[in-house]
């Protein structure tokens, strides 16, 4: 297998021709491959689209700024992510030495000169059935995202020309076809349906259109002139406290995951794959990474002692049931025989999978970050540091 590198994005390449330069790639990969694998692509930017399992801040800037003990773990402080500490998107900047991202959202401060975060907790793909404020979902939806991204392409350069700081706080140019691409996005519309009352099979049946919409906006987003592209599947939403703890006569599966539930992320995920490949043929200049999160994330809950975690599937921060998770969220106060008690975290979030009931611990995150980084899960079998290549 030979790999075509992205002409664009190699420009210490650009020296020599591009046949001795191809030759040179192919040997090197086949021979070096370990050490050459870390020096394909390096991303001077990352742009990147979804939910909470990836929201650095648009929601806390913007409706709903997490409160503590979120934050607890890394930032010592809630930092407008919905977990104790840093994200799988905070891992992917790290490797590449840039920045953790700044919220688009985030008006205060903000240095996008390595990217942006459209990401908001509770998005969905298609237009959400309610917003935030009516006990719903985010109103910054896949292609309000977009139109976002629009945005900040067109006048992040009219602010860079007036220099001084301003040069110094937005991206060059250049950097928007250099840039990764990173999607996770979905969890939420199937949660959606879930939540209004939709049956599993109901769920399942929108599943296609929910992929249509997905591909429709990621070629838009092409067209605005990205090029790579890292997209994360969607996690085993059944093995979740707050699916399991609404659904609770749902049929489990061997470690206590809600199986229908599962079965309708994996085949959202079967379609997912399926639109990758077809976005592979249509863009016929994008590098299209399809990363299989939802492989790794189960198994944190099939073999937890293997990570060096206990009670994959009670929440660390939470109060109430099974799963310690009930009406009351992570940071709430609940009134229990007259007296006020806060709902903190546990006593290791280290050592736990789920930190809220929703979202994933940052222990669990680097887990997850590791496994995908390596190439592993990815179709094509690229690393993280490869996605900027297209196997032809
Ligand atoms: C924004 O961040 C970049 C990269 O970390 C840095 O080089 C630049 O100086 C920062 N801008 C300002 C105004 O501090
Ligand atoms: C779902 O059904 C329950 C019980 O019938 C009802 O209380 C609830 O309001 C319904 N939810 C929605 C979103 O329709
Ligand atoms: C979802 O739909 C697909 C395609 O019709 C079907 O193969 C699958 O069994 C369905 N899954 C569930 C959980 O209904
Ligand atoms: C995103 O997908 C939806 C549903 O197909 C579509 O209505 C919308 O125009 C798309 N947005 C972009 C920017 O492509
Ligand atoms: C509240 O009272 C019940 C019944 O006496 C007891 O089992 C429970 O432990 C008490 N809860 C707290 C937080 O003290």
């Amino acid at each position: 297998m030979c790999f075509r590198p992205m002409k664009s994005l190699h420009n210490t390449k650009s020296a020599m021709s591009f046949p001795r330069c191809l030759a040179i790639f192919c040997i090197a990969t086949t021979l070096l491959n370990p050490v050459f694998a870390s020096k394909v692509c390096e991303f001077p930017a990352i742009l990147n689209f979804g939910d909470s399992n990836s929201d650095t801040g648009g929601l806390a800037a913007s409706l709903q700024a997490p409160t503590p003990p979120y934050g607890e773990t890394y930032f010592h402080k809630p930092a407008g992510r919905f977990s104790d500490g840093r994200l799988i998107i905070d891992f992917i900047a790290q490797n590449f030495g840039l920045p953790y991202l700044s919220a688009y959202l985030d008006s205060l401060g903000t240095n996008f000169t390595h990217g942006a975060n459209f990401a908001t907790a509770a998005s969905t793909i298609t237009l959400p059935p309610t917003i935030l404020a009516a006990g719903g979902y985010s109103p910054f939806y896949l292609n309000i995202q977009y139109f976002q991204f629009n945005e900040f392409k067109r006048r992040t350069q009219f602010i860079r020309r007036q220099g001084g700081i301003f040069a110094k706080l937005m991206p060059q140019k250049k950097y928007f076809a250099e840039a990764l691409y990173t999607f996770d996005i979905g969890q939420n519309d199937l949660g959606a349906g879930f939540f209004d009352n939709k049956t599993v099979e109901q769920v399942n049946a929108s599943v296609p259109d929910l992929i249509n919409a997905f591909s429709t906006n990621l070629t838009s987003i092409y067209k605005l002139g990205a090029r790579s592209f890292w997209i994360h599947n969607t996690g085993p939403i059944g093995c979740l406290p707050y699916i399991l703890t609404n659904f609770l006569s749902a049929e489990r599966d061997a470690f206590g995951c809600a199986k229908p539930y599962n079965q309708v992320a994996q085949y959202f995920n079967s379609k997912l794959k399926e639109a990758a490949g077809q976005l592979r043929k249509d863009l016929p200049n994008a590098a299209i990474t399809y990363v299989d999160v939802y492989s790794v994330k189960y198994s944190l809950f099939s073999s937890p002692k293997k990570y060096g975690f206990e009670k994959p599937l009670v929440a660390c921060c939470g109060y109430g049931g099974d799963y310690n998770f009930g009406s009351v969220p992570c940071g709430g106060t609940v009134t229990e025989n007259g007296t006020d008690i806060f709902v903190g975290s546990c006593e290791k979030p280290s050592t736990r999978v789920n930190w809220d009931g929703i979202h994933y611990t940052e222990a669990a995150n680097k887990v997850i970050f590791d496994q995908i980084s390596s190439g592993a899960f990815s179709d094509p079998p690229f690393p993280l540091n490869n996605a900027c290549l297209r196997n032809d």
